[in-house]
């Protein structure tokens, strides 16, 4: 059953059924919304009177919610540039030069600058590692890094998360996946405002 006739649906609080998986709340809107603030709030009080501002790159498509929620809690004088990049995905290997950059950031936007870079989750933290080479490469002059979701449990790469919103691994025993909040399943469930754990799932035949 679609529970969309309902104003809460999507904000992690109660399971929803989709027949072919259901997804379990995780996180709600309402906890995910109070964390972000104090994001904000810390990342403005270090960074309020930052030379030249702050240049926030998402990573796209996952942190499109995150993203949109963080930036509006922002507080810099110099002011709040965004921009976005697109790599395609990969695994295994930490080479810079094996990043394939779908979408690229607009020439010397990053240059000399503060870079806060956002994504959805941190899993391996590859992508993120690969791209913080990229962005310094680019002539940034410091990188911070946040993401709504840590999976610590799965980390392989040198990577540390600055601002991370919630260390999801806190809430399972054992593997999970996890979507809602700019995390998908096969471009699904992007739009839920809470997170919830994916189970139950037969494949969809689309
Ligand atoms: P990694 O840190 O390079 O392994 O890649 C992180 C990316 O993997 C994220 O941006 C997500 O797109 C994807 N990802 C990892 N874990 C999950 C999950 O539990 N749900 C949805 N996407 C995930
Ligand atoms: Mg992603």
């Amino acid at each position: 059953m679609l529970a969309n006739k309902n104003s809460k649906h999507g904000n992690g609080n109660e399971t929803i059924d989709y027949g072919w998986c259901k997804l379990k709340p995780v996180i709600s809107a309402e906890q995910i919304k109070i964390r972000t603030e104090e994001i904000g709030a810390e990342i403005s009080a270090k960074y309020g009177d930052n030379t030249g501002g702050i240049v926030v790159v998402g990573l796209l498509d996952g942190c499109f919610l995150y993203m949109a929620d963080l930036i509006r809690q922002l507080h810099i004088k110099e002011g709040v540039y965004t921009a976005f990049v697109k790599v395609s995905s990969y695994k295994g290997t930490t080479r810079t030069s094996n990043l394939k950059v779908v979408r690229d950031l607009e020439n010397d936007i990053v240059e000399g600058k503060t870079v806060l870079l956002v994504d959805d989750i941190l899993d391996t933290g590859y992508t993120m590692e690969a791209l913080t080479n990229y962005i310094y490469a680019k002539g940034a002059k410091e990188i911070i890094t946040t993401v709504a979701l840590d999976k610590q449990c799965c980390r392989e790469a040198q990577i540390k998360v600055d601002y991370a919103g919630f260390v999801v691994d806190d809430f399972f025993v054992d593997d999970f996946f996890v979507v809602g909040y700019g995390l998908d399943y096969k471009s699904m469930f992007r739009e839920l405002g809470g997170v919830y754990e994916l189970v139950d799932l037969n494949e969809k035949i689309i």
